[in-house]
């Protein structure tokens, strides 16, 4: 089968929501583009659609039972495992509010909730349920919890419930038109940036004050390996000047290895001369040791004084003379996150800023996700919940892509 999603594996979950309908026409879209779709219906949703029509329009019958194992075609075999090692991607639509607080609690007592617990974010979840519930201090708290874990949870519609006496407000399932969009935009990226070239620090840097000693910090460099990765994904040409982060490469891209803030300035630089754009997601120090020794210093009684010499601001050498290129950066704040972002944003006359948080339980040093605001040139702010990195990633290229648009408009 020929189509945007040929060869692509979807896990269709559906719950026991009114919606259930809507998913016979997703599974029937996703189908028609050429994904296969494997139906997991919970009991509950037994009760609103019959398992005939999904079966009719995928192909496959969908499986609704723990026990005996549904599913399986040989004694042993374990579906709830191999079907997420397997597919590209899993959609849950709709899902109730029950089947969204076991996704996040953990639990696994059917199919299709222990089948969740092997899924590798993100899954794509779309909430369907009364406008009360959605509104649900557990059920909001729940959906926090998908989020930060990397599952992308979609807003659900706003409008007319199923039953007039259920008024209006938010909690209608998203059209399966929208989900469709989302399904797309995961399995068959954009090619948005298709025609830029990117330069990407990462990082930390390493200031050396003898042989075996130096100073740095504790970025791990995910946020930047993300961001690249993400960006080839959509069609640019990335080199990625990376500190010593101790990860692997991204594929598709240039990597060059740096280790002082001096060598990323150089590199940096250098790739910044013919780049479209540029995101400075390195953690470079502001300071390094006045005076290094080759060989290592011995120890002596007393107190050592190190004398620190700052470094070159590189980020406001790329903004000095940037032209119609764009410039992002970062901004990493113990406190208001906005307020010295804002300033930092003027003075280095970037076009976008990413304010994270460092410090507390909202740290983003190191960690796997990040709370962020991103804040345009124009003085435009948009407050992110803690993310996973990837998510994160993929909103800052969606602002990127957007700009850069408008750039080559005007050309
Ligand atoms: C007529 C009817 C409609 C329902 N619609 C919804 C709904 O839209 N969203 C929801 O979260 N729960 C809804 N429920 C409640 C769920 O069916 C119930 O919580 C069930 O335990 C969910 O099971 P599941 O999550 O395993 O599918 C509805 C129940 C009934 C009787």
């Amino acid at each position: 089968m020929s189509g945007a999603l040929a060869g692509k594996r979807i896990v269709l979950g559906v719950s026991g929501g009114i919606a259930a309908y809507k998913a016979i026409d997703l599974a029937r879209q996703l189908t028609l583009l050429g994904a296969e779709v494997q139906a997991v219906l919970t009991r509950s949703a037994l009760a609103f659609v019959q398992p005939l029509s999904f079966e009719v329009l995928t192909g496959r019958t969908p499986i609704s039972r723990m026990f005996p194992i549904e599913g399986a075609s040989h004694p042993g075999d374990m579906p709830h495992i191999s079907l997420t090692g397997h597919a590209d991607l899993v959609v849950v639509a709709p899902a109730t509010a029950n089947l969204i607080g076991k996704f996040a609690g953990g639990i696994g007592d059917d199919f299709l909730s222990t089948l969740l617990l092997s899924a590798r974010p993100p899954a794509l979840v779309a909430p369907a349920m009364n406008p009360r519930m959605w509104a649900s201090p557990a059920v909001q708290e729940n959906v926090r919890k998908l989020k930060e874990r990397g599952h992308f949870v979609m807003e659900p519609g706003v409008g007319r419930m199923a039953r007039a006496e259920e008024g209006e407000g938010s909690g209608r399932m998203p059209e399966p038109e929208a989900i469709l969009a989302e399904v797309l935009r995961f399995l068959a990226p954009p090619h948005d940036l298709a025609g830029m070239r990117l330069v990407v620090s990462a990082g930390p840097t390493r200031e050396r004050w003898d042989a075996v000693r130096y100073l740095t910090n504790r970025s791990s460099g995910k946020m930047g390996y993300a961001l690249a990765a993400a960006a080839a994904a959509r069609g640019a040409e990335v080199t990625l000047v990376s500190g010593p982060a101790g990860l692997p490469g991204p594929p598709g891209l240039r990597t060059m290895r740096v280790e002082s803030a001096a060598e990323m300035r150089e590199a940096v630089l250098a790739a910044w001369k013919d780049a479209h754009a540029g995101i400075m997601a390195a953690a470079v120090s502001d300071y390094r040791p006045a005076r290094a020794t080759v060989h290592k210093q011995k120890k002596k009684e007393g107190p050592l004084t190190l004398t620190l010499e700052r470094t070159a601001d590189i980020l406001a050498e790329m903004g000095k003379k940037k032209g119609k290129r764009l410039l992002v950066g970062f901004a990493a704040e113990t406190g208001d996150l906005t307020k010295n972002a804002k300033d930092k944003l003027r003075r280095k006359g970037l076009d976008l800023i990413v304010a994270n948080r460092v410090a507390g339980e909202e740290d983003a040093m190191g960690a796997d996700s990040a709370t962020a605001v991103l804040i345009r040139a124009g003085g435009k702010e948009e407050h992110f919940p803690r993310l996973r990195k990837d998510a994160l990633a993929s909103a800052i290229l969606d602002r990127l892509a957007e700009m850069w648009q408008k750039v080559k408009s005007t050309e």
